[in-house]
């Protein structure tokens, strides 16, 4: 029996790392791959799913969204005889462009976290339009870190503008939770959040999103 779930991170900032290394009870294996990104390779070999989290925009949630979609991944499919699924959580700049473009080599699809506000759309539409499409994977844009109490318009206009864009996109959108914030400081992926009823609805979104995406389990 294995872990079901690997995550990798290719950014040299390493902030992925700092975060793992906080967490008592890592549900996934986990490596710091920038150094040797061929040993992605190997993970492909394995015959595990491989989804790769990108945007070059900084900030945008690639690191949240890696580490929780993995836990969730995790806790539903418990251990396995084979690795299931590999997350790679990969830098948020354009000069590394060449080690998303190392982890994209490896990948069967690309997931692209967001959040709700203009000033991402130009950089998200770099990344997909000259760096995602070019390899021709599959690839679905994540809404992430909408606040639900400043109504639904950032929302729905930028839902409006993915579809505009004519990028495939989840319907589920993570919402802006301080759980979520305070987590790395606290060492704990949704799967290890306190059962109060913020947190649960923190985490639920991705269980949701989990189960759209196809890695098993129930809300
Ligand atoms: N849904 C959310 N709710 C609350 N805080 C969030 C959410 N998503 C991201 N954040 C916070 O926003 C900040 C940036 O998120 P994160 O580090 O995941 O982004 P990133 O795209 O990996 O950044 P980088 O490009 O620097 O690697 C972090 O402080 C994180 O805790
Ligand atoms: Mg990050």
């Amino acid at each position: 029996m294995t872990a079901a779930v690997y995550v990798v991170s290719i950014d040299p900032q390493a902030s992925t790392v700092w975060w793992a290394n906080r967490i008592t009870n890592l549900p996934f294996d986990f490596s710091q791959e920038h150094e040797t990104p061929e040993n992605l390779k190997i993970l492909k070999d394995t015959g595990a799913q491989v989804h790769v989290v990108a945007n070059q925009k900084g900030g945008v949630g690639k690191t949240t969204t890696t580490l929780n979609l993995a836990a969730v991944a995790a806790e539903v499919l418990q251990k396995s005889d084979s690795l299931l699924h590999v997350f790679i959580d990969t830098p948020g700049s354009l000069q590394d462009e060449n080690l998303l473009l190392e982890a994209l080599k490896y990948a069967h699809d690309v997931l692209v976290p967001m959040p709700p506000e203009g000033l991402a759309f130009d950089p998200t539409a770099r990344t997909i339009e000259k760096v995602i499409k070019p390899t021709g994977l599959p690839f679905r844009v994540i809404i992430n870190n909408w606040d639900p109490r400043d109504g639904k318009a950032d929302l729905e206009d930028t839902q409006a503008y993915v579809e505009a864009q004519g990028w495939p996109q989840a319907s589920t959108p993570i919402r802006r939770y301080k759980v979520h914030t305070r987590a790395s400081v606290e060492g704990k992926v949704v799967t290890q959040y306190q059962r109060n009823r913020v947190a649960l609805e923190a985490r639920e979104d991705f269980f949701k999103l989990a189960l759209e995406l196809g890695y098993g389990g129930a809300v």
